[in-house]
């Protein structure tokens, strides 16, 4: 079990995404700093008779957290608890003091939530407009949200695909897209939900070295184990509990074993 872990050093790019010769997005901007700290206590939640999540406490403080586990296990359940998008039938999710049962709107600036499927959140005819719609109500002037959108556009390779149309673009480009359109909005931590299931070997490698870049906290829900090998800390679900909470290495041992 490792306990917190912030001075950990960050893994590396080679580590997390393997080689590649896709190019890597630019160096990440200095203001993001991660989430401090969130704290999950005694957290159960059901949505039919059957318990998906049982019991569950845990906080986590490191930059790279993997979570794996069987379909079904409640992974997208717990993810879905780090930022409000569901608050637990019983127990508390804390995110830096603040309690997603009462804090929702600072816990969503807190915390960012990417999607399996990005057309769940690509809500703009096109690119630029899409980015532009996550700075809405932050109280920014146009001149400083489309500076930001034409940083974000450049920092993800997208500057060509600005007017197209986001619907019509790939599903590694909108991937791409959804990432981009929440870390415009500047979250200390985000959370992605199978950020490469539907993704070719090229653009699981981009989204890797997008994930690995990230001066942000990343929490990270997947079943690609080479995506979080070099991750700080690995916790493998099973039947709504956490059974290892560990390296990558001894966390991916774990889950093989219950896998046979
Ligand atoms: N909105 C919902 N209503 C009813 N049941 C749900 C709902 N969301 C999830 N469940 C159930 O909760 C259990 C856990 O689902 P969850 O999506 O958290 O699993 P998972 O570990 O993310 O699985 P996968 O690897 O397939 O994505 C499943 O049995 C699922 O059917
Ligand atoms: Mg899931």
């Amino acid at each position: 079990m490792i306990h917190s872990s912030l001075q950990l050093p960050r893994p590396g790019l080679q580590s997390a995404a393997g080689s590649t010769s896709v190019p890597l997005p630019a160096a990440p901007s200095p203001q993001a700093s991660g989430a401090g700290r969130i704290e999950i206590s005694a957290v159960s939640h059901r949505f039919t008779d059957t318990p998906v999540l049982r019991d569950i406490t845990v906080t986590l403080t490191e930059r790279r957290i993997g979570i794996i586990g069987a379909n079904g296990s409640g992974k997208s359940t717990f993810a879905r608890l780090l930022n409000g998008l569901l608050v637990p039938d019983r127990g508390r999710v804390v995110v830096d003091g603040l309690d997603t049962a009462r804090d929702i709107k600072a816990v969503r600036r807190k915390v960012g939530f990417v999607f399996q499927n990005p057309d769940n959140q690509i809500v703009f005819p096109t690119v630029a407009e899409d980015l532009a719609f996550g700075l809405k109500g932050l109280g920014l002037g146009r001149a400083e949200r489309a500076e930001m959108v034409t940083q974000m556009l450049a920092r993800f390779g997208l500057e060509a695909l600005a007017d197209q149309s986001a619907h019509k673009l790939s599903g590694g480009q909108k991937q791409l897209l959804a990432i981009a359109g929440v870390l415009i909005t500047k979250p200390a931590c985000v959370v992605f939900d199978e950020p490469t299931t539907a993704l070719d070997l090229r653009n699981t490698r981009h989204i890797a070295g997008v994930i690995a870049a990230l001066s942000e906290t990343a929490i990270v829900v997947t079943h690609d184990l080479d995506l979080i090998s070099g991750f700080d800390r690995v916790l493998v679900f099973d039947a709504g509990r956490i059974v290892a909470d560990d390296t990558p290495a001894r966390a991916i041992a774990e889950y093989l074993r219950r896998m046979q």
